[in-house]
Formats: C-alpha cells, sequence, structure tokens
C-alpha cells in the first residue's frame, strides 16, 4: 500500500472523534495501513499537534472496543497524527494548508498521495472543492487525489445537482467516493454473498415465489443532540434516500457478472432507475409520515420530538417514515417493498425480512395461532447480526400439524466474531482506491430523482398529514393499514433475531 496522508476537515468534530478516528486505529493495529502515514485534523479550534494526539488518544480509549484497546497502541498510532487550525470558508488559509502538505509529504519521502475527507458540515463542501481546486491540490501529476464526501449528499435533487457539478470541475468521477456506511456493513456486503454464492436462494428470488419484502431500520434513541441538522431533514432525508435504498438495490439487483466495482453499481443503479415513479397527487396511497408524541415507558416520561431541545413547537419534520415501493422490471413485477425507518421506535434494529409465498395446496393442518404459512427469510443487518430461516416443521405427535421453526446463523458464533466496523472497510478501500462500496454519481442522481416528488408532496400537509404515535411504538397505526389493504404484515423485530413481538423491549 502506498504512502498517503489523510486530511479531515472537521476532524475535531463528532464523526471524526467516534468513527473515523477509532477505525484508523484499528486499521493501523491490524497492519492494514503503511507502516507510515499521516493524517492532518483540520478545523478552526486552535490545536497544536500534541493537544489534537492527546484528545484523540481519549477519543480512542472510548470509542475502539475495550478487546482492541491499547494506551501503547493508541500511542503509538497517534504518532501520525498532526493538525492544522484554518478556516474552510477562508481561501486565504489554504495556501497554508498547502505547504503543510508539501512539508508532511517531504517528511513521508513520497510522493504527494492526499485523501481528502469531508467531514465538516455539508453546506461547507462545495467551498472546500472550489477552494482546493483554485490551489491546485486537487490535481494528480504527482501522486493520487481522492475525496470522501459525507452523507447528505445534497438536501434535495437540485443541491445534489450542484454539488456533483462542483465536484466534477475539480476530480474525476473515479477520484470520489461518496459514502454510505450501510455499504460498508459486513451484514449488508454478505447479503451479496447470501444470494450470489449460494444456489439455493437465487431461483426463487422473484415474483414467482416472494410475496413482499420488508425492510425495517429502527432507532430507540430520539433526536439527541443532532436536533438542528435532523429538524431540516427528517426520515425521508436522513434514512430513506440512502440508507434504505441502497439495501433496497443490493436485495433486488441482478446478478452482476463480476464482484468487480462498477459491475454491482450498474446493476445498483438499475435497480433505482426501475423504481416505480410515485406522482405527487399519489404519496398518500404510498407513503406514511409519522412523528413522535410524549410517552411513558417503565414510568419513566419520554418527551415528544416537539418537546426536545432546538426542535420548533410545531415542527413539521418526520421521525418516522413507512413506504410501498415498486420495482417495474420482470424480476419484481407486482412485489410490494415495504420500507420503514423511524426514531422512538422499540428498539434499534436493522433488517430485511423476505416473505416467501405459500404453497398453492394446503395439505396439512396449521397449529394454532399460526396465521402465515410462507417461509421467511430474515436478514439481520445489526444487531444480532445472522440471517434466521423459517420453515414449517411437524408438530411432534398424532396427526400432521405443522408449525414455524428457525434455522438461524448468528455471527456471534463465529470463533472469531469481530466484525470490522463499516468506516474500517471504507476508509481502508479509498486508501486502496477500491470505490466498489461507495456510491457513484449516477446512484445519487436516481435516488434523489425518485424521492424529490415525495418531498414536494410533504410541502402539502393536509393532504400529507404527520400522523402522531406514542415514543416507543412501531409507529402510527397507518403503516399497518399500508400493509393491511394488500393483505400483509409488518414483522415485530427484537434485539435478538430469533423472536419477535410487538411489545418484546417496552
Ligand atoms: N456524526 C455522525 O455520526 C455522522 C454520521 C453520518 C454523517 N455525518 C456527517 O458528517 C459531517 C460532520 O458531522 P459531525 O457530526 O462530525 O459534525 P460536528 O460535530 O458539528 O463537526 C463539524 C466539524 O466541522 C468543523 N467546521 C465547521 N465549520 C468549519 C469551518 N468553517 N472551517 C473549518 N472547520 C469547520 C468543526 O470544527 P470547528 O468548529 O473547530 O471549526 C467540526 O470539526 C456532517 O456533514 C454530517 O452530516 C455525521
Amino acid at each position: 500500500m502506498e504512502k498517503f496522508i489523510l486530511v479531515i476537515f472537521g476532524a475535531s468534530g463528532d464523526l471524526a472523534w467516534r468513527k473515523l478516528m477509532p477505525a484508523l486505529y484499528t486499521l493501523h493495529q491490524q497492519k492494514l495501513l503503511p507502516e507510515t502515514f499521516k493524517v492532518l485534523g483540520v478545523g478552526r479550534m486552535a490545536m497544536t499537534d500534541e493537544t489534537f494526539r492527546a484528545k484523540t488518544i481519549d477519543g480512542l480509549s472510548q470509542f475502539v472496543p475495550k478487546s482492541k484497546y491499547s494506551d501503547e497502541d493508541a500511542r503509538n498510532f497517534a504518532t501520525n497524527l498532526h493538525f492544522q487550525s484554518m478556516d474552510t470558508s477562508e481561501v486565504n488559509d489554504y495556501a497554508e494548508l498547502k505547504t503543510r502538505l508539501e512539508s508532511l509529504s517531504d517528511s513521508l519521502a513520497c510522493e504527494a498521495n492526499y485523501l481528502f475527507y469531508y467531514a465538516t458540515p455539508p453546506l461547507m463542501y462545495t467551498t472546500i472543492t472550489h477552494h482546493l481546486k483554485a490551489h491546485n491540490l486537487t490535481c494528480q501529476d504527482s501522486g493520487w487525489k481522492r475525496v470522501i464526501i459525507e452523507k447528505p449528499y445534497g438536501h434535495d435533487l437540485a443541491s445534489a445537482l450542484e454539488l456533483t457539478k462542483e465536484l466534477s470541475q475539480a476530480f474525476a468521477e473515479d477520484q470520489i467516493y461518496r459514502i454510505d456506511h450501510y455499504l460498508g456493513k459486513e451484514t449488508v456486503q454478505n447479503i451479496l454473498v447470501t444470494r450470489f454464492s449460494n444456489s439455493i436462494f437465487e431461483p426463487l428470488w422473484n415474483h414467482n415465489y416472494i410475496k413482499y419484502v420488508e425492510i425495517t431500520s429502527s432507532e430507540a434513541l430520539g433526536v439527541g443532540s443532532r436536533a438542528g441538522y435532523y429538524d431540516t431533514a427528517g426520515a425521508m432525508r436522513d434514512m430513506v434516500q440512502n440508507h434504505l435504498l441502497q439495501l433496497l438495490a443490493i436485495v433486488a439487483m441482478e446478478p452482476p457478472t463480476t464482484a468487480d466495482g462498477n459491475a454491482i453499481r450498474d446493476e445498483m443503479v438499475k435497480v433505482f432507475q426501475s423504481l416505480r415513479k410515485i406522482k405527487e397527487e399519489e404519496v398518500p396511497q404510498y407513503v406514511v409520515r409519522g412523528q413522535y408524541t410524549e410517552s411513558q415507558i417503565h414510568g419513566e416520561t419520554i418527551k415528544a420530538y416537539r418537546q426536545e431541545d432546538g426542535i420548533a413547537p410545531n415542527s413539521k419534520t418526520e421521525t418516522y417514515m413507512a413506504m410501498a415501493c415498486y420495482i417495474d422490471n420482470w424480476r419484481w413485477s407486482g412485489v410490494p417493498f415495504y420500507i420503514r425507518t423511524g426514531k422512538r421506535l422499540p428498539t434499534q434494529v436493522t433488517e430485511i425480512v423476505i416473505h416467501f409465498k405459500s404453497n398453492p395446496h394446503r395439505i396439512f393442518a396449521q397449529k394454532d395461532g399460526l396465521t402465515d404459512a410462507g417461509n421467511q427469510l430474515i436478514i439481520r443487518i445489526q444487531p444480532d447480526e445472522g440471517l434466521l430461516l423459517k420453515i414449517g416443521m411437524k408438530v411432534p405427535g398424532a396427526g400432521f400439524q405443522v408449525d414455524k421453526v428457525g434455522l438461524d446463523f448468528h455471527y456471534s458464533s463465529l470463533t472469531d466474531h469481530y466484525i470490522p466496523q463499516a468506516y474500517e472497510r471504507l476508509l481502508c478501500d479509498c486508501i486502496q482506491g477500491d470505490s466498489t462500496l461507495f456510491q457513484r454519481n449516477d446512484a445519487v442522481e436516481a435516488t434523489w430523482k425518485f424521492v424529490q416528488p415525495i418531498i414536494d408532496a410533504f410541502a402539502n400537509p393536509r393532504k400529507n398529514p404527520i400522523y402522531g404515535y406514542a415514543a416507543g411504538t412501531w409507529g402510527p397505526e397507518r403503516a399497518n393499514q399500508l400493509l393491511a389493504k394488500d393483505g400483509f404484515e409488518w414483522r415485530y423485530p427484537c434485539k435478538n433475531l430469533a423472536s419477535d413481538g410487538v411489545y418484546c423491549e417496552l
């Protein structure tokens, strides 16, 4: 691996502190980074290299898993860290940045391989790009130059296109790494392996055998300290436009010809392009929005969203969204993909449920209370990562009665079950120039084109109301009706993959 300098704009922020530095530390500990490299943190705060190192070590001791943390390794890692105090909106500060980078390159005795990581508020992304270009810091005459863009990639279609335009004036597409950290998750990548390395699933993976698909990503926490950002984004921009649509594409894509980055991303883009457009007037039929209201959980009062610090008392931002999507292609004709996400739901879980159709003719009685005879494959992204296949089995004893049982695999049962964090994988890939798990421009554009009419419809709350749901419940009743009108129902997942139940975590 070539030596490089990683420049983190926003190095004093939450993302760098909780995710990026722990990921880099772990890569360094596992010897997945070159022997020598440099991280140049950038922020407005006045900090020396030493203060930055001490602050980083403090963060590592909190956010690196206990089994991986050692003081010695942290100190060793920190020798590679430096800090440059600058205002990224101030053009003159870039000359100093350039000088600093040249001096660090000299000390590494390497070509000017620079990886710029944008971890500032997103409004800064175009400004930083513009100034880097103006200072000739994006040109690849000597060494490579890459840029990682954190989400959100635009606030709407127009701003996403604008950002693309600005980036493309400074970087070629293969220098741009748009991050969606869900793609960095081991369990998300395992969906590809489950589908395309086993011969038993793919023949059934279509409208002939699959009734519907559910994708859930729930959080038990409320808006927390992210009020300023979240109230301008909501569940649609924060989760659906990016993470949930990425999961949908991985579940629905055609087999790529190879595991090559572009082959996989070509197939994902085709899914986005095949999503049936939801016109503004159709939004109430396909989309349900919700916002959490005050409730009592275990005797504790949980504040309503509108009572949270930093949230307007009349906020019209959704903290919950459920949606029925259709993919208009040969494989998925008529199969609904229901996606849902929300804050203050009963538990934090991300999973995909594939509901297979029942047999055409039933010859056995079902055990009392068993309503759905179809098989289910549950792909658990987090927590209790694994797979669960629900099948019918004979209830022991006289006659033939069928009950459903689960065949499950849990990552935790692997001997070495450390699951690398998404940012470890993504940073490592980017440093090696592998963009497979990053979003291409055409994918981002296609997802924004799909969601934009829905976002536009939200501007009319009389036609598209936000339904209240008590904090700690699975969202508004209206979201159940979204499935019930098709004769289906949501699974109610628990922390434990094998369990389900409406109130299991309360
Ligand atoms: N936190 C997460 O878990 C998370 C997850 C996914 C995506 N993201 C995205 O990552 C980005 C950063 O998020 P964050 O949570 O780390 O935000 P944050 O805690 O508010 O940190 C923002 C950083 O940007 C720096 N900054 C702001 N204005 C600047 C300027 N004019 N010049 C130089 N530095 C400036 C701040 O440093 P100074 O104040 O010292 O300048 C700070 O280091 C955002 O786009 C966010 O949407 C974050």
